[in-house]
């Protein structure tokens, strides 16, 4: 697909509608405050040109209808013309980025590690058209998606949001989710975000929103490459890192937003900024703004203090601290993307063809849902043949997570922090429902801690374990004593202080209940099939000694059903690791390292063999 950020024709309605601005009116566009911190007469009265949900922040009662409301009230906002403000419709940004998972009942599919694992860019086309659909059905016009990270170190929070820690593996799939996602840029399209620009995923110590001590050269090879077929095939938006290169943040950093990105690259959509981004770039705001500026980024998310910002930019502008030629061109970007989106032609949200549909939620997105959670299940351990299970068998169910769809999705799941039970997640299956609905004599542990396991009673157990829900620097695992410190805490905004998941990878530590589980079992002769729910690879050495199979099923996402399909021998195993799995606490493991010692190499994947 040739990008349609350059049509000629779109370029010449650019510069019609600019040639008509004021200073005001740009300065507006290039402005994104959260919705709570800004009404629709706001976005009227500063010619706001786009409002975000951060993770979790919905209206209502959180039902795409109450979605659809909000955006119509901001849309009509923004399209009121009059002697003061010019008719250019908002862009309303979420994220979206394993389905439309911050509204309930959505469809919510696996995390990209799990995707990775699939090996299957078609499937991850398909992924993104069907959210695209249930954005779409929420009235909005913007995702924050897909995630280009290649997470080196697992001790990363967001290591789940990564394809892989291989380059080659994550550029496959850029593409594919692109095109899927904005379509034809037509009613079915929905504005991707490739995120984040650049180097997320190679920080020291896998520290979120840390530094990157990597050459250029390093840089292009390992973290830039996925980028470039995104922007090929025509992505709009590009949301710049947190993280630090070498000493500077990417959020001031001129010569990677606009030499390498803009210039050398080809990308000529916006540039957004990360959750008050720039608030890193000085201890003083308003040098911060003309940091942030000048460096390339042409629109900001500035949370709360967006009334601060805007007058930050006019004082800049006016002292001739920033170039009049600079803000031409981030509003010409944002425009320019407005009119390829399709945005000028598009009526009120409420009346778009896809608001409201029952395509939400529907039954065929859930079933592509279910196609990714048994392609992208991974089978590390299947002694004596143990799976597939028979359906048939006295199948015991245990473990925290057997019954908990919550702890299927993870991060960015209704919640920024994600959920830990069924009820918020409307719709779907766990892993325990999915078994009962296809083996008549499955029982769920009473104590879910399998104290009732009886090899007169049962023939086998599945022990669902892992860890428990989280996201960004909250999920970070870091050694040491100064954990909270080395979070990297904002000068502003509101998560000064990161408080990590944990201090060790190793499961046994940070869930010794999983493997006390598991050993209630097996103490008690019941053979154990362990199903790992993990953002990442642990360390799960003294729980393999201890089960006769072993699956890692990453972070599924609410189709638990897809999970009952392989064990219960429907469909094979088919995917294979797209992390190295570690054997012990190590700094960083990675496919293509000097001395390469995994306990189960990237690409390994065991099947039935049929
Ligand atoms: C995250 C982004 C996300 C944004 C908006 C930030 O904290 O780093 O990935 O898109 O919030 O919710």
């Amino acid at each position: 697909m040739t990008s349609p950020l350059h049509a000629p024709v779109l370029k010449a309605r650019v510069e019609t509608l600019l040639s008509r601005m004021t200073l005001d009116q740009k300065i507006g566009q290039m402005t994104q405050p959260e919705r709570m911190a800004c009404t629709p007469e706001d976005v009227k009265a500063y010619h706001l040109g786009s409002v975000l949900s951060g993770g979790g922040s919905c209206p209502g009662e959180n039902k795409p209808a109450d979605w659809v409301d909000m955006n119509d009230a901001y849309w009509v906002a923004s399209m009121e013309e009059d002697e003061q403000h010019l008719a250019i419709p908002l862009i309303y940004g979420v994220d979206a980025i394993h389905g439309n998972s911050n509204v309930l009942g959505a469809t919510v599919f696996p995390h990209n590690i799990g995707l990775g694992a699939t090996r299957d860019p078609d499937l991850l086309k398909r992924i993104a058209q069907a959210t695209a659909r249930e954005i779409l059905a929420c009235g909005v016009d913007w995702t924050f998606a897909p995630t280009l990270a290649v997470a080196r170190n697992d001790h990363w929070g967001r290591t789940y949001e990564s394809y892989s820690e291989d380059t080659q593996l994550v550029t496959s799939y850029a593409a594919p989710f692109v095109e899927g996602m904005q379509s034809d840029l037509g009613d079915d399209g929905v504005a991707a975000c490739v995120k984040h620009w650049v180097g997320d995923g190679g920080t020291t110590h896998g520290i979120d929103q840390g530094e990157t001590t990597l050459s250029l050269g390093e840089l292009r090879d390992v973290h830039m490459r996925p980028y470039q077929p995104a922007i090929d095939a025509g992505v709009l938006t590009v949301m710049a890192s947190f993280n630090s290169w070498n000493g500077d943040k990417c959020h001031g950093h001129k010569q990677l937003l606009t030499d390498v990105l803009k210039d050398e690259m080809g990308f000529e959509g916006f540039i957004i900024s990360d959750w008050d981004g720039i608030d890193y770039l000085s201890e003083d705001y308003y040098d911060a703004v003309g940091k942030g500026v000048n460096a390339g980024i042409d629109m900001f998310m500035v949370s709360v203090e967006w009334i601060e910002f805007i007058s930050h930019v006019r004082n800049h502008v006016l002292n001739g601290t920033v170039s009049m030629q600079r803000i031409d061109d981030a509003v010409r970007r944002i425009l320019l993307t407005k009119f390829a989106a399709g945005l000028f032609e598009k009526p009120r949200p409420q009346e778009r063809p896809w608001s409201n549909s029952d395509s939400f939620g529907a039954d065929q997105h859930r079933e592509i849902a279910r196609e990714a959670v048994r392609k992208s299940m991974v089978l590390l351990k299947n002694q004596d043949e143990l799976l597939p299970l028979k359906k048939q068998a006295r199948i015991l169910v245990a473990g925290k997570s057997a019954d908990n769809r919550g702890h299927q999705c993870g991060g960015f799941t209704v919640a920024w922090q994600g959920v830990q039970d069924n009820e918020s997640i409307v719709g779907g299956t766990s892993v325990w429902e999915g078994i009962k609905n296809q083996a008549a004599n499955a029982v769920l542990s009473e104590d879910g801690l399998g104290l009732d396991a009886d090899p007169t009673l049962h023939d086998v157990a599945v022990v669902v374990i892992g860890e428990r829900p989280y996201a960004e620097g909250m999920g970070d695992v870091r050694y040491g004593d100064n954990v909270l410190v080395e979070a990297g805490s904002q000068i502003k905004g509101l998560m000064k202080i990161l408080e990590p998941y944990g201090r060790t990878l190793e499961l046994a530590e940070s869930h010794p209940e999983d493997l006390a589980t598991i050993k209630n079992i097996s103490s008690r002769g019941v053979p154990v099939i362990a199903v790992l729910l993990s953002g990442r690879p642990l360390i799960i050495n003294k729980e393999l000694d201890e089960v006769a199979s072993f699956v890692a099923a990453w972070l599924p996402g609410s189709e638990g059903q897809g999970v009952a399909d392989v064990l219960l021998g429907d469909f094979d195993f088919q995917g294979k690791l797209s992390f190295s799995w570690p054997k012990e606490a190590k700094a960083e493991l990675n496919v293509g390292d000097q001395n390469y010692d995994p306990l189960f190499p990237f690409g390994f994947g065991l099947n039935y063999g049929r």
